[in-house]
C-alpha cells in the first residue's frame, strides 16, 4: 500500500525513552520505538525524528537549582544528543539506516544539522534523528519539531509522548483507511490570517502576541491559546499579570515577557480581551466569584484531595501538595471565573483540545463543589509556588 504522507516529522520526548524507569534509557522501550520508526520509514515515509532529553535532564530543573536559564538548557541540549546517538544505533540495529544530525554543532560525534543535510539524508531513506533542539536555549523540543517540520517541508508532525501512541501514529502513517488519531498531530503551517482590531490589535500586532500565542487560529503555540481568554479570567487579575506577569505554569519553560506597558495600553487590551475572545460555550458572569456556602466548599476539598487527587497535579496549599504539572492554583479563585472551572472539569477538551487536564466526566455537583472550593482560593502573589 502506498504511503499517505511523503515526509513526517515525530516528536519523540525523552520521557518516552525510559520506558518503567525513573529516567535514563530502557533498551527494551528504546529498541521498540526504532522498530516501528524502521517500519514506518521501510514503508516509503521520509521520517524525521526530534529527540528530547528530559529523561536524563529537564533545563527547568536545572533552573530550579540556581543553574541559570540559558546553562541549563544547554545541559538540556546535550541530553538529546545521548538520546540520539542511542536512537540512531538502535535504528540502525532494526535494519534501516540512521543519520543523527545535531543542532549544537559537534563534530566528533556526529553530523552538524542543516536541512541540505537532513534532505540529503531523507531522500536516501535514512531515518533522520535530529538531535540539540533548535541549538538554542529558551527553546523546548516541541519548538524543534515545529520548526523542522516547516523547514523540511513535513506534511504532518507526529507528537507523542506516549509510546503506545506513538505506535499507532507510526502505524497509521501508512494505513489509507485510517485518519490519524486526532491529538497526535500539530498542524504543520499557520491556518489563519487573522487580525484584531483598533488600538489593542495595534498593540498586540507591535508586542507580537502571535509569536507565542495562538489566538483565532494565527500564531504560534509556545504559550497558552488566548481565543477564549476572555471567559476564562478575572479582569483585575488580566490587569495585574499584563502589568507584571508571574509565573502560573510551574511546568512551562517559558515565561510570559513584562512589556512595560502604560496604564491606558493595559487598559485597552484587558477591554479587548474580555470583550471578544469569548466562548460562545457559556457567559462569564453567569456564576459568582464568591459566597459559596461552607459545606459545598469543604465537600469540594474532600474531592479535590481524595476522590480525584488533584494535588497529584496542581498545588494548593505551598506545604504539602507537590503538583508542578498543571499551574499552580493557589490564586485561582482570584484569577479564573467560576463558569470556566467549572465548564474546564465537565469538559476541559472542549476548551481546549488537547489538553492532558483528565477528562473524568465529573458529575455536575462534583464539579459545582470544586469549582467552589477553588474560588476560595484567593492567595496572595507571595504565595506562589516555590520548588525545593
Ligand atoms: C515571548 C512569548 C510571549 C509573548 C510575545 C507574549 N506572551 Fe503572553 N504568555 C507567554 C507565556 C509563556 C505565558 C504563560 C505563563 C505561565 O503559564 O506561567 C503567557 C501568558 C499570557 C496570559 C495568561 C494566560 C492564562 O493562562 O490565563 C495572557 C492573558 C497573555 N499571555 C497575554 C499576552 C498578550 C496580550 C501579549 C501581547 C501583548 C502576549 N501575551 C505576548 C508568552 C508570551
Ligand atoms: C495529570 C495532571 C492533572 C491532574 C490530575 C489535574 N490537572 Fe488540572 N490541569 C493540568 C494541566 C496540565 C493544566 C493546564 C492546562 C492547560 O493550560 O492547557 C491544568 C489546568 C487546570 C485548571 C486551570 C485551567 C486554566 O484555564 O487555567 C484548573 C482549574 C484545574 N486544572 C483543576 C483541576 C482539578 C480540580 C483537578 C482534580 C479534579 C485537576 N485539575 C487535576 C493537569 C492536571
Amino acid at each position: 500500500m502506498p504511503p499517505r504522507w511523503k515526509r513526517a516529522v515525530v516528536k519523540l520526548s525523552g520521557e518516552a525513552l525510559m520506558g518503567n524507569q525513573t529516567h535514563g534509557l530502557d533498551q527494551g522501550t528504546l529498541d521498540r520505538i526504532a522498530a516501528d520508526l524502521a517500519a514506518a520509514a521501510k514503508s516509503g515515509v521520509e521520517i524525521a525524528v526530534v529527540v528530547g532529553g528530559g529523561n536524563f535532564f529537564r533545563g527547568i530543573q536545572g533552573a530550579d537549582k540556581g543553574i541559570d536559564r540559558a546553562r541549563a538548557d544547554s545541559i538540556g541540549m546535550l541530553a538529546t544528543v545521548m538520546n540520539g546517538l542511542a536512537l540512531e544505533h538502535a535504528i540502525e540495529k532494526a535494519g534501516q539506516p540512521a543519520r543523527a544530525l545535531s543542532a549544537v554543532p559537534m563534530p566528533y560525534v556526529c553530523q552538524p544539522y542543516s536541512r541540505q543535510a537532513a534532505l540529503n539524508h531523507l531522500g536516501k531513506g535514512r531515518v533522520a534523528v535530529l538531535a540539540g533542539g533548535t541549538g538554542n536555549p529558551f527553546f523546548t523540543t516541541d519548538t524543534g519539531a515545529a520548526l523542522r517540520g516547516a523547514e523540511l517541508s513535513c506534511d504532518v508532525i507526529l507528537k507523542a509522548t506516549q509510546v503506545d501512541a506513538l505506535t499507532t501514529a507510526l502505524l497509521s502513517l501508512t494505513d489509507r483507511a485510517h485518519d490519524l488519531p486526532s491529538g497526535l498531530t500539530v498542524p504543520a503551517k499557520p491556518v489563519s490570517n487573522y487580525q484584531p482590531a483598533g488600538k489593542a490589535g495595534q498593540l498586540m500586532t507591535d508586542l507580537n502576541c502571535f509569536s507565542c500565542h495562538v489566538i483565532n487560529g494565527r500564531g504560534s503555540d509556545l504559550a497558552p491559546e488566548l481565543t477564549w481568554e476572555g471567559s476564562s479570567v478575572q479582569r483585575a487579575w488580566l490587569q495585574a499579570f499584563l502589568k507584571n506577569p508571574g509565573t502560573l505554569r510551574p511546568a512551562l519553560i517559558r515565561r510570559m515577557p513584562r512589556f512595560n506597558l502604560s496604564d491606558s495600553d493595559i487598559n485597552e487590551l484587558t477591554d479587548y480581551i474580555l470583550a471578544v475572545y469569548q466562548t460562545p460555550a457559556f457567559d462569564r458572569d453567569s456564576m459568582p466569584t464568591s459566597g459559596y456556602p461552607a459545606a459545598q466548599v469543604e465537600q469540594g476539598k474532600q474531592l479535590f484531595y481524595s476522590k480525584y487527587g488533584c494535588q497529584s497535579c496542581h498545588i494548593v496549599d505551598t506545604k504539602v501538595d507537590k503538583g508542578y504539572v498543571g499551574p499552580t492554583l493557589t490564586q485561582v479563585g482570584s484569577r479564573l471565573t467560576a463558569p470556566w472551572i467549572y465548564h474546564w472539569l465537565k469538559d476541559p477538551q472542549s476548551l481546549r483540545p488537547g489538553t492532558i487536564e483528565p477528562n473524568r466526566n465529573m458529575s455536575d455537583e462534583d464539579a459545582h463543589a470544586l469549582t467552589a472550593f477553588l474560588m476560595t482560593q484567593k492567595g496572595s502573589g507571595r504565595q506562589e509556588a516555590k520548588k525545593k
